[in-house]
């Protein structure tokens, strides 16, 4: 596939990651549990494609532009904030304090990978 699916399908991904952080973030801030948010399903159905288009664009974007294994820093990096954006969805709704604090995190995060992508540093 070319270069611009797999760029499209990694920022798709992204967009969707950051769209069910929002949405399960503020339910949880504004006093919401798992049963009463409606859109759980939802949340979690973009949330897992949204990890996997991000992974799947990554890997496609590592092969056409010729990197492999062993990786250098910056794709360690980027893996690293995937692997974080995976697992922090679980406490982002179940805890308004660490949701609140994750709400920025998360932005910082994001512009850390794009960074990572952009300049490449190590
Ligand atoms: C499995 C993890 C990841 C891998 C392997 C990966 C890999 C890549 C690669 C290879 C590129 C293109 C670099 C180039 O063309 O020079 C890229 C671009 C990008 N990635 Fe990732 N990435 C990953 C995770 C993430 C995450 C979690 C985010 C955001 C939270 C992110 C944000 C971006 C952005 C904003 C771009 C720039 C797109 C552009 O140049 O227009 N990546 N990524």
């Amino acid at each position: 596939m070319p270069y611009a699916v797999y760029k499209v399908m990694h920022l798709l991904g992204i967009l969707m990651l950051f769209l069910a952080y929002g949405g399960v973030i503020n339910h949880a801030i504004n006093g919401g549990t798992k049963t009463t948010n409606i859109w759980r399903f939802s949340s979690a159905v973009t949330h897992g494609l949204g990890l996997l288009l991000t992974l799947v664009g990554g890997f496609g974007l590592l092969a056409k532009i010729g990197i492999s294994w062993p990786w250098p820093g910056w794709v360690i990096v980027k893996v690293a904030i995937w692997l974080l954006l995976a697992v922090v969805v679980g406490l982002a709704a179940r805890s308004a304090v660490l949701g609140k604090g994750l709400w920025w995190l998360l932005l910082l995060l994001g512009a850390l990978a794009a960074y990572m992508a952009g300049v490449k540093p190590f």
